[in-house]
C-alpha cells in the first residue's frame, strides 16, 4: 500500500484542550510520516515576537484569537503538507473551524481532566488556567467546548497509555478516513 504521506494532500490538524498532548504527539506523528511539523503557539511567537501566553496576557484574549484566526488561515494557505498542533481555543472559533475542516483532515486529542490537570500543572504556562481552582476551570472548558471539538473529523480518546500508541491509533484512524 502506498504510504500514507503519499496519500496525503491536506495538512493533518490536532485539536483539543490544553495538556492533551497536541504539540508532544504532533511532533512524534510528524517524524513517523517524515512531514514537517508546526505547532500555531509557536508560529504566534515567531510573529509577534511575544509568546502566546504573553500576546494573551498583554493584549486580551481577543486579539490573541484574531491573531490566532490569521495565523491558521495563513497555515492552511501555504498549502504544506504537515502536522499542525493548535491552541486549545483555536478550533473553538467557528470561521477557523470551518476552514480547517474543508482544507485539512482535523484530529480532536480527548484526555480526560485528571491527565489535562497532570500535565498541565507541570509549567505555569497557560493564562486561562492561572486560576484559584485549574482543574475546575478545564472541567468547564471541557464542557463548553465538547460541542465544537466533536465536529473534528476523528475523534481519538487518550490517557495514560505512551504517546507512540497515540500517534499509531491517529494513523490507523487517518488512513480508514482516507479510504471513506
Ligand atoms: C489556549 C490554549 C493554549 C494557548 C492559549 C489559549 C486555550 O495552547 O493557545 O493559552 O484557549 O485553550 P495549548 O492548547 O497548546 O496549551
Amino acid at each position: 500500500m502506498e504510504k500514507l504521506s503519499e496519500r496525503l494532500d491536506r495538512p493533518i490538524v490536532l485539536v483539543g484542550l490544553m495538556g492533551a498532548g497536541k504539540s508532544t504527539v504532533g511532533k512524534r506523528l510528524a517524524k513517523r510520516l517524515g512531514l514537517p511539523f508546526v505547532d500555531s503557539d509557536s508560529a504566534i511567537e515567531d510573529a509577534a515576537g511575544y509568546s502566546a501566553a504573553e500576546v494573551f496576557e498583554r493584549f486580551g484574549e481577543k486579539d490573541f484569537r484574531d491573531g490566532e484566526r490569521r495565523l491558521v488561515a495563513r497555515l492552511v494557505d501555504e498549502g504544506r503538507v504537515g502536522v499542525i498542533a493548535t491552541g486549545g481555543g483555536a478550533f473553538v472559533d467557528p470561521g477557523t473551524r470551518a476552514l480547517l475542516n474543508e482544507r485539512a483532515i482535523t484530529v480532536w486529542l480527548d484526555a480526560p481532566v485528571e491527565i489535562l490537570r497532570e500535565r498541565t500543572a507541570k509549567r505555569n504556562t497557560r493564562p486561562l488556567l492561572r486560576t484559584p481552582d485549574p482543574k475546575a476551570t478545564l472541567a468547564r472548558l471541557a464542557e463548553e467546548r465538547r460541542s465544537s471539538y466533536e465536529r473534528a473529523h476523528i475523534h481519538i480518546r487518550s490517557g495514560h497509555q505512551g504517546h507512540g500508541e497515540v500517534v499509531d491509533r491517529i494513523i490507523e484512524a487517518i488512513t480508514r478516513h482516507l479510504a471513506e
